[in-house]
């Protein structure tokens, strides 16, 4: 009786996602299409009770569970079908997983499957690797599409630094707004090697556009000693950030004043730093670092799929050095 009554919720709950996930398809699928843009975000938590993130992917649907402890194990595969039933997206095109909140999200960069599965979605004139199933992320941080953007837009000649690059996307889209060097610092080697397919999809050659295997500190450290020198950047740390020597653990909250005023050393005069995080309780403490203009642009870099009453997806500051 228990069971049948929980099933009963699920099957409501499957029928409300379905309905607002299909409605809001409807609304965003054309302006995007306009813009070929292919990766958009169609539910996030919006309904209290239906705790999880839907977001499109070229006709592929990637379901997140935001991890509680009293859903069943039935709830997600039920969203998943009730879902692609709603939205006509073959079952085998809708991937599921689990997303950890809060303290837990340091464990988001650990592997979840071994498929290897990749596709290559559009995001206006570039391209990108996605992979849907093996990690909590998917390749593509599509809240920050609109940021991309504007860092294509002034990175004609510039030396460009893309610290904690993941993927490599701020470099494709630095390198296609002419910029005269890219360098992407990440210290995981799956990152690099997702960013060095990126670089190639959109043929951007190794010799102006280089990948560095490294963690974000030693990079910055060994740019000194070679006096590197950049004049626009993005800084997009984890909000915290474990190594095996303690002394480089890195807080995002106690910490961003040091990474910023390293960066700020690399740069020369007259250069942009984006700066971004996504942690939830962020205070800016730059005061102290002598930057000429620090601008909060969070309103301008999150796209309309991404706006949420529930929580601002990312914080992001253009920073003049
Ligand atoms: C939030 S993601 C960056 C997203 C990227 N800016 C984008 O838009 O695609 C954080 C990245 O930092 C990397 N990372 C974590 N700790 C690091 C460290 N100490 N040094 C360098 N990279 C690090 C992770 O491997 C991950 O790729």
């Amino acid at each position: 009786m228990q069971d049948q009554k929980i099933l009963e919720k699920y099957r409501n709950q499957a029928a409300m996602l379905s309905n607002r996930v299909v409605k809001r398809y409807r609304h965003l699928q054309k302006r995007f299409a306009r813009q070929n843009i292919e990766v958009f975000r169609l539910y996030d938590w919006d309904i209290p009770e239906i705790r999880a993130a839907v977001d499109w992917y070229a006709g592929h649907l990637v379901i997140a569970e935001y991890t509680r402890m009293q859903s069943t194990p039935e709830w997600l595969p039920m969203m998943g079908e009730a879902v692609s039933g709603a939205m006509n997206v073959p079952l085998e095109n809708v991937h599921l997983k689990e997303r950890r909140l809060g303290s837990q999200e340091g464990k988001r960069y650990e592997r979840l499957d071994y498929t290897d599965q990749k596709f290559i979605v559009s995001e206006r004139d570039l391209k990108f690797y996605i992979n849907p199933n093996d990690y909590v992320d998917t390749g593509l941080f599509s809240d920050h599409r609109n940021t991309r953007k504007m860092v294509r837009e002034i990175s004609e000649n510039r030396d460009f630094l893309n610290l904690y690059c993941y993927t490599g996307s701020f470099s494709c889209y630095a390198a296609k707004g002419g910029a005269r060097r890219t360098v992407s610092v990440d210290r995981s080697e799956t990152a690099i090697a997702w960013a060095r397919e990126n670089m190639t999809l959109n043929g951007m050659g190794e010799e102006t556009n280089i990948l560095v295997h490294a963690s974000a500190f030693d990079f910055l450290h060994k740019a000194k000693k070679e006096n590197q020198k950049f004049d626009l950047a993005v800084v997009d740390p984890p909000s915290f950030s474990k190594t095996r020597a303690t002394k480089d653990d890195f807080d995002i909250v106690k910490d961003h004043p040091r990474l910023l005023r390293s960066v700020a050393d690399q740069m020369r005069k007259d250069s942009w730093i984006f700066f971004s995080t996504n942690h939830q309780e962020f205070h800016p403490a730059m005061d102290a670092i002598g930057f000429s203009e620090v601008k909060e642009i969070t309103s301008d870099t999150i796209p309309e799929d991404y706006i949420s009453k529930r929580r601002t997806i990312h914080r992001c500051w253009k920073i003049r050095v």
